[in-house]
């Protein structure tokens, strides 16, 4: 809808209302995703992704995936097939709205090192702490998300066998060295901005 559009309706009253209305809807969803992914978005970890303040692009990319069957997820795959493409939509919003909030990690300074080192394969698509994505839509911000979900994640994306469809998210992982997966995971999780 153009600027246009909105101003006429909301000037006749169309709008105003429903809009209102949606957002309670969402937010009720939403309480169930809180469940599990903690209260607006922000997991107590360890394996468990937060997802408030995610680019609602990407939110919405793998919402859809899932429930197209592209992409894997032991959870979210058959969770998500319950939800209309309008209330995924609108989740993906509802999140995204809310404040990115990097968790403390303490870590060994060594593994630290070593994540760091191996980082450098990484810093072009995500920034040096990854807060600085080169493509801010789809690509999501990693600093301060939880080490083991994405140690995990990165599992998935070097298994050929599991749907995992970005392309250079599975050359670039796969081309790490065992040893270092886990290492840059923590890495990233350590970094606060
Ligand atoms: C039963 C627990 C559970 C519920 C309820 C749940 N999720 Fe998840 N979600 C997970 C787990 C576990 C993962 C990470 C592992 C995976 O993807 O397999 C995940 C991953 C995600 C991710 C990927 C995050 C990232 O960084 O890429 C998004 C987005 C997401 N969930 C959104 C939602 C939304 C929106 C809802 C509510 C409609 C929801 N989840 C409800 C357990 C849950
Ligand atoms: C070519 C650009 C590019 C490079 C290089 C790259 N990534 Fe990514 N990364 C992305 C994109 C885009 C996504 C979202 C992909 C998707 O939809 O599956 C992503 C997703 C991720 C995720 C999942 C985040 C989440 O919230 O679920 C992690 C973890 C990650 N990258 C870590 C890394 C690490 C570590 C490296 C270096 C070994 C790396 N990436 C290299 C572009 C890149």
């Amino acid at each position: 809808m153009n600027k246009r559009v909105i101003l006429a309706l909301a000037t006749a009253g169309l709008l105003s209302a429903p809009a209102f209305a949606s957002g309670d809807k969402t937010a009720a969803l939403a309480a169930t995703c809180n469940n599990c992914h903690g209260t607006n978005g922000v997991s107590v970890g360890p394996s468990m992704p937060s997802i408030g303040g995610l680019p609602e692009a990407y939110l919405r990319t793998v919402m859809m995936q899932w429930k197209s069957g592209e992409r894997y997820s032991a959870t979210m795959s058959r969770l998500i097939k319950g939800y209309s493409d309008q209330q995924i939509a609108d989740l993906a919003k509802y999140f995204a709205a809310k404040p990115w909030v990097p968790q403390p990690q303490p870590v060994d300074a060594k593994i630290l090192a070593q994540g760091k080192a191996a980082s450098e394969r990484c810093t072009t698509c995500h920034g040096d702490t990854g807060s600085q994505p080169d493509d801010p839509a789809e690509t999501p911000q990693i600093h301060g998300q939880w080490a083991k979900y994405m140690e995990l994640e990165m599992m998935k994306y070097r298994d050929n066998a599991v749907a995992m469809p970005h392309r250079r998210m599975r050359g670039n992982t796969q081309r790490l060295k065992e040893e270092d997966v886990a290492a840059v995971a923590q890495y990233y999780a350590a970094q606060q901005k």
